[in-house]
């Protein structure tokens, strides 16, 4: 085909480092820096559409599940709608309720996910208006959807999702900063965000470039049977996503957790075989993540964290991993791409099909 992985050991690894160009793709031609905003023709709604939606509901699964649940953030944070993402495997089972002011997210890489369809047949047969952010042109999805966000990030080969997730996220990133422009969202504001995702492609070269630094850490984490990603608010999505490529390609039990609940459960599983990647971006929340580090460090949990280069962790005996500054807002996208260089090094280590996972499917197209 035209697309191999050339003198790549895997799909996955060139789909990690393809990502400064792909995620260039995604925002070609959409932003616009003298208003301070996005524009996505695609979507086919108007200012007066946008401005009647009250609510947003994403419907994914897997990674696209996650990265759904960062774009509910966003959209929450930027356009201070009401948003949330589900599994889409779920939710035609519960009898939804369809309000015709939501604006439903379909968000597959394939496009053609049955679980993700379903749900978009059954927002559709109940009257609700559906958009897609898929990355294959004319599939399933896409096609059932009323209109939507192409992702632009070419053929995506490897099981575990890397640049179409990134794409999903940005493509989300799009879509807040053009809801909430035509909201309260200031022009100010809109052309910090521009300016931010106009930096990232940039930005995740510069994690890719820390690769080498990775490696050791991801043999490290590689002999644990057990481990666990935390993180809260904007990094508890990037924490779920990171323990699901790691349980993916690794097989090793990874779980997400909350940082602010470690104390209230997992706290009890934590000792010096249990290792605990944790992500502590600068924000609102550092001094509160650190706590819990110590939390960790007290009872010789190993510690990997995931931050920037202002976080002083004190004393706290960690492997550091430092990812470059952006807006906060756009902090899930750079904290998620070190992750991905986890747990291929991991897999890699352990001498594992990094493309294709025993038991998994690129996409599930049956029932
Ligand atoms: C499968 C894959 C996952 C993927 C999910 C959604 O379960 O193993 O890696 O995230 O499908 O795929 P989609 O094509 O809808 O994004």
């Amino acid at each position: 085909s035209a697309y191999d992985a050339g003198e790549h050991e895997s799909y996955m690894r060139k789909e990690i480092l393809e990502q400064p160009t792909t995620a260039q793709a995604v925002l070609r031609g959409r932003l616009d820096d003298r208003f301070g905003t996005a524009h996505l023709g695609g979507l086919d709604m108007d200012a007066r559409d946008l401005r009647a939606v009250r609510r947003v509901k994403i419907l994914g699964c897997g990674s696209a599940y996650y990265v759904g649940q960062m774009g509910a953030g966003l959209i929450e944070e930027l356009a201070r709608i009401p948003a949330d993402a589900e599994a889409a495997s779920e939710f035609r089972y519960r009898d939804p309720v369809i309000e015709p002011d939501t604006l439903y997210v379909a968000v597959s890489q394939s496009g053609e996910t049955i679980d993700t369809l379903l749900a978009v047949q059954e927002v559709r047969r109940k009257g609700g208006r559906c958009v897609g952010l898929v990355n294959v042109v004319g599939s399933a999805i896409a096609r059932e959807c009323d209109g939507g966000i192409y992702l632009h990030a070419g053929p995506e080969v490897a099981v575990a999702s890397t640049k179409a997730l990134t794409n999903m996220f940005l493509g989300f990133a799009l879509l807040a900063l053009q809801l909430g422009r035509v909201r309260d969202l200031s022009i100010a504001d809109g052309k910090r965000l521009v300016a931010g995702l106009e930096r990232l492609p940039a930005q995740i070269e510069e994690v890719l470039a820390t690769e080498s630094e990775l490696v050791e850490v991801a043999h490290v984490l590689a002999e644990a049977q057990s481990l666990f990603f935390i993180g809260r608010v904007r990094g508890f999505p990037v924490a779920r996503e990171g323990a699901q490529k790691f349980k993916e390609i690794s097989y090793r039990h990874a779980e997400a957790y909350q940082t602010s609940e470690l104390k209230h459960g997992p706290l009890a599983l934590i000792d010096p075989d249990v290792p605990t990647v944790a992500l502590v971006p600068s924000d609102e929340l550092t001094e509160r993540n650190l706590g819990a580090l110590h939390e960790i460090a007290a009872r010789s949990g190993p510690l990997v964290v995931v931050t920037h280069a202002d976080v002083d962790l004190g004393g706290i005996d960690a492997r550091r991993v430092v990812v470059p500054r952006n807006e906060p807002e756009l902090d899930p996208i750079l904290l998620t791409i070190p992750l991905q260089l986890l747990a291929y090094h991991a897999a890699q280590h352990l001498g594992l099909d990094i493309d294709k996972p025993r038991n998994l499917a690129k996409s599930v197209t049956v029932e």
